[in-house]
């Protein structure tokens, strides 16, 4: 039996994240619902316990709690926020609420204790309204914020500790080491690895699947060629795999992925050519929620009427990750506001008579690109820069045309390999062109040219979430320039993107 830490979900929207982190750290955790009792947990024999956030009082009539006192739980435990204040109200302390919220990085002063490595001051992320008033007799103070709040606290002798700030989040500082610090009390031995994960799923999935025959969509991105790959590895001869192109996909990129699988995994993709009905389809649409709304449409019709003629299928692999999994569900329980309608391959499900495989759904992007690369896809492969589901046509301006679509490509194709020489690739999260139905006037040799634009947009995220424009240095942009217009018949000015998100988005549309 593997070891592995339990995280019991009080609710937080950073619950997954904790989980994450201790993948990270090469630990195995499972996230559970407070409804375990201390038998099952007996039984399942984990080296430690940690308590999630929430956003409950425990005071709260229907707070969720364990059933148990963590006085009878003998491994090490560890509660964050509501985690630590519901651990405080277990052990006889008091939580004490409103007055002292704070929410954000805020500094904590440290006064020793086992899970710092130094007394002295810590940027943590503070996302609390209650904190602990009186900790338990058998507990210390370890560390307060700047307003008084207790930040954290330990047991006196046995292996507990609380925290009221977020060591999970990247905003806080040294969260790592104080999750490893955790991690050692409980006697980790650190060596759960990509070849575990993949070991995990293979047993999960043959349970589920058995000698069931998987369809797999590839959209010619990372995350659906993990999951071809994978499914591959586990069911040989049970899984077809079929890639609709949309037309709408970087230069080769088909032809590549498609190359790839046949030589180096020995499967072949089958490739349906859509781009005629994708193309028709778009005409005249220059509206960006229309052109996603349209490819979405598009791409269920065509998927569906491919499926139905192979045989015996039961299954439908797809690559959903976590984030797409939390994106559908509001934490908040209302509605988002819709910036941009995301399209994956979402939609299929509901309508086609197939039960999902859906390997990658307890990952992050980066896990899944690392376990790709464990099971043999190269590196410049599984570290592509993101691609949106809707492809080259949310880069196009306006009409989405062939002859659009052919600069758009050979264009980005150049400012790549001069980012890929450069060593810039790997050191952005995103780098794309954008086509601009502008014209403006040039000079080639001693000939005017009243030709099209495109942007250059290169950026440094963390998530996608918020992103910063990145310097490139003027010689790079300079052949970036250069290569495009010499290049390129039919484009004579480029320009560079300066907007960072927010207030503009990534994608153009
Ligand atoms: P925005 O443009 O909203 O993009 O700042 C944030 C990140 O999401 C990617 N993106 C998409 N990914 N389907 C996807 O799978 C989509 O429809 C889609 N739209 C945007 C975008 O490339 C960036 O990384």
């Amino acid at each position: 039996m593997s070891e592995i830490c339990l995280i019991v979900d009080f609710g937080s929207q950073y619950t997954q994240l904790i989980a994450r982190k201790l993948r990270e750290l090469h630990v195995k955790s499972e996230v559970v619902t407070p409804k375990i009792s201390l038998s099952e947990i007996e039984t399942r024999k984990p080296l430690g316990l940690i308590l999630s956030g929430g956003p409950s009082s425990v005071s709260d009539e229907n707070a969720p709690h364990l059933s148990f006192s963590l006085e009878d739980l003998r491994i090490p435990v560890l509660g964050i926020c509501y985690g630590m204040q519901w651990m405080v109200e277990n052990l006889g302390g008091k939580v004490g609420g409103g007055e002292k919220r704070e929410y954000g990085v805020e500094k904590i002063q440290i006064e020793g204790g086992r899970l710092f490595t130094e007394a002295g001051e810590l940027s943590v992320l503070m996302s609390h309204g209650d904190h602990a008033a009186k900790i338990p007799d058998t507990f210390k103070i370890t560390a307060r914020s700047k307003k008084g709040v207790i930040a954290a606290i330990e047991h006196k002798e046995r292996q507990l500790y609380g925290l009221q700030f977020h060591p999970e989040v990247h905003h806080t500082q040294n969260g790592n080491d104080i999750l490893r610090k955790f991690l050692v009390a409980c006697r980790f031995h650190f060596d759960w690895k990509e070849k575990n994960i993949f070991e995990e799923m293979k047993q999960h999935f043959v349970a589920q699947v058995g000698e069931g025959r998987i369809l797999c969509a590839l959209s010619g991105g990372v995350d659906s060629a993990v999951v071809a790959v994978l499914l591959n590895k586990i069911f040989p001869g049970q899984v077809d795999c079929i890639c609709v192109d949309t037309g709408l996909l970087r230069k080769n990129e088909i032809q590549d992925l498609a190359k790839l699988f046949a030589d180096k995994f020995h499967f072949p993709i089958q490739i349906i050519d859509s781009s005629e009905e994708f193309l028709s389809a778009l005409k005249g649409i220059k509206d960006p929620e229309a052109k996603r709304k349209t490819i979405g449409r598009l791409f269920i019709e065509i998927f569906e009427r491919e499926s139905k003629k192979l045989k015996n299928i039961q299954f439908l692999a797809q690559g959903t990750l976590y984030p797409d999994v939390i994106e559908s569900i509001s934490f908040h329980g209302g509605p988002s506001a819709v910036i941009k309608s995301h399209h994956n391959v979402g939609g299929l499900p509901e309508r086609l008579p197939f039960k999902l495989v859906e390997p990658l759904r307890d990952l992050f992007k980066d896990e899944a690109r690392r376990l790709g690369e464990f099971l043999g896809l190269p590196h410049e492969f599984v570290w592509r820069h993101p691609f949106p589901g809707p492809g080259l046509a949310i880069r196009v301006m306006g009409d989405v045309t062939a002859e659009r679509l052919r600069l758009l490509r050979e264009a980005d194709a150049r400012l790549q390999e001069v980012l890929r020489e450069s060593g810039w690739h790997e050191k952005l999260w995103q780098s794309f062109c954008v086509y601009l139905p502008v014209q403006s006037v040039g000079v080639m040799g001693d000939q005017r040219t009243y030709e099209d634009m495109i942007a250059v947009r290169c950026v440094h995220s963390e998530d996608g979430m918020t992103a910063h424009i990145a310097a490139l240095p003027t010689p790079i942009l300079e052949k970036i320039s250069a290569r495009i217009i010499n290049e390129v018949r039919g484009i004579n000015r480029v320009v560079y993107d300066i907007s960072s998100k927010p207030p503009a988005t990534i994608e153009w549309e």
